[in-house]
């Protein structure tokens, strides 16, 4: 089920340059929120009108409280970050399907701005968990990630962790596991899979970069499947509405 609701900040702030973390007191939507799922969020200003997908970091189920992290990328989102708490932003969710659980061996992986979603992933896997975070230089949401799992760093100017990728740092640190979370920058995916397929490893990828509208409404982010339909060769998946988590074998990117 998805619900229409006004929801109120609770607490906002800046995590990291142009990162920015808040905290949403909900009615139903935190509740009901599995990892990997996300929002809506609609501007207050009337000229722009389609909601901005953002995708959940973490829940307080007993507050019904939820924690979107997300970059400052324009327009909409530049303006969520000049909210204060007590101010009121309309959301719509949970939507997407969400992660899988399971209690195999669990590598989560994020990039970037795909790093927010693993951690409300990693507090509800209850297994073992090895968590690997590639950053450009800034470290965000390090402190809640460590508390949840064994915690691998990559930065791009080796500051911190491995230098290079969350791919170098999984080789560097031999990390094995049998199945795979990831969230993160297209290219990143595309290795994670690789790896995948080449280590016979089951893994689950968030295709949320893709995502524009999130409401289905713009087809921005259809993806070729696996699966055929009765007329066409391919069937094409909408990131938004079928995903944004998807077997990384079955679809294309
Ligand atoms: Fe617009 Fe999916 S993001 S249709």
């Amino acid at each position: 089920d998805k619900f229409h609701e006004e929801s109120i900040i609770i607490k906002q702030e800046q995590i990291a340059n142009g990162i920015y973390s808040m905290w949403l007191k909900t009615e139903q939507i935190a509740s009901d929120v599995r990892p990997g799922q996300f929002i809506s969020i609609y501007c207050n200003e009337g000229s722009r009108m389609l909601p901005r997908p953002i995708s959940i970091c973490e829940t307080d189920k007993e507050n019904n409280a939820l924690r979107v992290v997300y970059r400052v990328a324009g327009k909409g989102t530049e303006e969520f970050s000049k909210y204060k708490s007590g101010n009121t932003l309309r959301i719509m969710g949970p939507l997407g399907n969400g992660f899988p659980i399971s209690k195999k061996k669990a590598l989560l992986i994020g990039g970037g701005i795909g790093i927010p979603p693993m951690l409300e992933l990693a507090k509800e896997l209850d297994c073992e968990k090895q968590i690997v975070a590639g950053y450009k230089d800034e470290i965000f949401l390090q402190e809640e990630l460590k508390l949840n799992g064994k915690f691998y760093v990559a930065t791009e100017d080796g500051s911190v962790g491995t230098r290079g990728n969350v791919m170098d740092a999984i080789k560097a640190n031999g990390i094995k596991a049998e199945v795979i979370y990831a969230c993160g920058p297209t290219p990143m995916l595309r290795a994670v899979k690789a790896f995948a397929i080449e280590n016979e490893i089951e893994a689950w990828v968030s295709l949320e970069e893709k995502m524009a509208c999130g409401i289905g409404a713009c087809l921005a982010c259809v993806c070729k499947s696996k699966d055929k339909d009765e007329h066409t060769n391919v069937k094409n998946k909408r990131i938004c509405k079928d995903g944004p988590v998807f077997l990384a074998g079955e679809v294309e990117f």
